[in-house]
């Protein structure tokens, strides 16, 4: 599917559209939409998921269930400590504590599951499942969902690697000069290996969203992160806020986000797209339309560039009932990974502003 760089003109233009949709199909929408599922699975996922969506997709072939192939999927990533958005090696809170939110939907049981500031396990996506399958609950957050998880044989490690520790004494020592932190002498001392001596580490959002169909027209998804890094203790994002981070109606379609959940938490993003593919909105045109609308909700001025335009990014994903898939950022130069018609590979998001060029 061809990624759309749509200017301002246009986004407006299909967010109008959109609104009118809506209000013409609320009754008998169901006939409105093709919902006949694809000959072929389908998966989709962020751009760090390309391992994800080629094992997901196989072991859908290979007559998995798509929950279960989407969890096995993102669990290659949380494992990986190189990958340093989710899992294993995510960046730490404030604390220099890795806390891991994740979430789950299971399309044919209607079921959901999720975790949050769940710490010491490697794969939070698991234990979501697990919520929604072991227990009459849908989210346990903190030391509950670590008791669970250990209940259900989950081993306990230390998720901060060397490299996520480095990167966080990194923050510690340069994000102010108020306090009694201080980064090593300029020039460093042989073996360190900082960059820009006078530079804080910014914020990061990694997350990875997973999104699968198969040819039955059955949908799961999953969103797992180690959320923002150098967050306050106990924050948790959208991934693990099922309506926000991860949405899947088996009737109607799938989507998920990755990015400043608390941009996507006030419009409840996921939820939002699906219904509105629900309307007959395609794909494309609705994760746009919610794009448009995170960036109409972003209001506080320490959230602005001088452009009046948001300082971060925020990607939807979205995939229908029939095999129809989109991403769409606030940025430019967004990917997301898809696997289709047998092909694995990285797709351009559409997006709503061009970033400026470095000079
Ligand atoms: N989207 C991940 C987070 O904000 O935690």
């Amino acid at each position: 599917m061809a990624a759309i760089d749509f200017s301002r003109r246009d986004f407006l233009q299909s967010a109008a559209a959109v609104v009118a949709l809506g209000a013409t199909t609320t009754k008998g929408q169901e006939q409105q939409t093709p919902r006949k599922p694809p000959s072929g699975s389908v998966v989709i996922s962020s751009a760090n998921g390309l391992r994800a969506t080629e094992k997901a997709a196989t072991m859908i072939a290979a007559g998995a269930d798509t929950l279960d192939a989407v969890v096995a999927g993102v669990n290659i990533v949380e494992e990986d400590p190189e990958d340093n958005s989710v899992g294993y090696g995510g960046l730490p809170n404030e604390d220099g504590i890795v806390e891991l939110d994740a979430s789950v939907m299971h399309g044919p049981t209607r079921g959901c599951g999720a975790v949050a500031a769940l710490r010491n396990i490697k794969t939070p996506s698991s234990v979501a499942r697990l919520v929604m399958q072991r227990t009459d609950h849908i989210m346990l957050v903190g030391e509950g969902a670590l008791k669970f998880a250990k209940a259900h044989g989950f081993k306990e490690y230390d998720l901060l690697t060397e490299k996520s520790r480095e990167a966080w004494l990194e923050w510690k020592e340069k994000h102010s000069d108020k306090d009694n932190w201080l980064p090593p002498p300029d020039p460093p001392a042989s073996g360190e290996k900082r960059s820009d001596a006078s530079r804080p580490i910014a914020f990061t959002y990694g997350t990875i969203n997973c999104l699968a169909l198969n040819e039955k027209g059955e949908m799961s998804g999953v969103t797992t992160t180690s959320g923002l890094s150098w967050k306050l203790s106990g924050r948790v994002g959208d991934s693990p806020i099922v309506g926000a981070g991860l949405y899947v109606d088996n009737d109607v379609g799938a989507a998920g986000s990755t990015g400043r959940g608390e941009a996507n938490i006030k419009i409840c993003g996921a939820h939002t797209i699906v219904e509105m593919m629900r309307g007959g909105v395609t794909p494309t045109e609705a994760v746009k339309a919610a794009i448009e609308r995170v960036v109409k909700f972003t209001v506080e001025k320490r959230l602005l560039d001088s452009e009046g335009k948001p300082n971060f990014d925020l990607k939807f994903y979205a995939l229908s009932k029939d095999g129809r898939f989109a991403g769409a950022s606030i940025w430019s130069g967004g990917k997301f990974a898809v696997f289709s018609g047998g092909q694995n590979r990285l797709e351009d998001c559409a997006f709503l502003f061009q970033r400026p060029q470095k000079s």
